[in-house]
């Protein structure tokens, strides 16, 4: 496995690499690489023969009063996992490699950044849709696979590579749990075992809304109530809890075409994310 520290050194690989004909996936990562990462590697390979892992805390997408500076990190392990799932490649770039001093060129979704987590986080999708676009750039890769418990941010990703001609397919894959059903998340290191606990309120929540959902609920106050009542009976502090239209992430009242029933919540200092789509 390569791990290359330059731009130079990705796109020497990924010169060769399609000089002998072979597609490249991408898999945009923060590191800290647990399962839900893990398992996006293993679909990058379905579409892609080569597969690339960036590693990079973007500072970028933290707001002044985020967790930029304890954002876990552990690069040896991320390196193992990397090489337990067969990757060829990872990008490992410091900041300064990636912003000069005098950057000054931003890639900004104008509609669906601007709801949900962009409403508490103004700055954050304007970061990642920058990286993303850098990323892509570097790495010349064919497919980027984004995980859909980040429903909000491969939303925005597909958008803009819609919008700006990106000349690459964006995968998404299915979210992934702990066993007790908390989503898999590089911030569920900061829950105290208490705060964990009371967390699984969110996965519960979102249960049995989708069950109810299945059963053939429709109205979207309904399953948004079942989400929040779970929420706060595990103490948790709402940001939002949202049921809108998968492609406008507008909100709809009645589901008649493919949604996403969505939450964030913080217990204690950690905010964490939740959703389900349905369709
Ligand atoms: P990060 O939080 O490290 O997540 C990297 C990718 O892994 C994202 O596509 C995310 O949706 C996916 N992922 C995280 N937890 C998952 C889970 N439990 N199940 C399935 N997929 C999961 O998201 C980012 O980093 C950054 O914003 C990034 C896109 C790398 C830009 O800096």
């Amino acid at each position: 496995m390569n791990i290359c520290k330059t731009v130079e050194d990705v796109r020497a690989l990924s010169t060769a690499w399609h000089k002998e004909g072979k597609t490249i996936g991408l898999v945009p990562t923060m590191g800290y690489l647990h399962d839900g990462h893990a398992s996006l590697m293993d679909i990058a390979h379905r579409h892609a023969d080569k597969i690339i892992v960036s590693v990079f805390v973007n500072p970028t997408q933290f707001g002044p009063n985020e967790d930029l500076d304890k954002y876990p990190r552990d690069f040896e392990r991320d390196q193992a996992v990397c090489e337990a799932h067969g990757v060829d490649a990872i990008f490992y770039p410091t900041p300064q490699l990636m912003y000069a001093p005098d950057f000054s060129t931003w890639v900004h979704e104008d509609s669906l950044s601007q709801l949900m987590c962009g409403q508490s986080r103004p700055i954050h999708f304007r970061g990642v849709c920058t990286v993303c676009t850098k990323l892509f750039n570097i790495s010349l890769c064919d497919v980027a696979v984004f995980g859909k418990k980040d429903a909000q941010q491969a939303l925005i990703i597909r958008r803009m590579v819609r919008d700006l001609n990106m000349p690459l397919q964006i995968v998404l894959a299915p979210l992934v749990r702990e066993a007790d059903g908390l989503a898999m998340s590089s911030r569920n290191k900061y829950l105290s075992a208490e705060e964990h606990q009371r967390a699984l309120s969110i996965s519960k929540g979102i249960f049995a809304a989708q069950k109810r959902y299945e059963e053939g609920e429709r109205n979207a106050d309904a399953l948004k109530r079942i989400l929040t009542e779970s929420i706060q009976k595990g103490e948790g502090q709402i940001d939002y809890v949202v049921l809108m239209d998968q492609d406008t992430l507008r909100p709809i009242e009645q589901i008649d075409r493919p949604a996403l029933l969505a939450c964030a919540a913080f217990f204690g200092k950690t905010r964490l994310i939740d959703n389900v789509f349905l369709e």
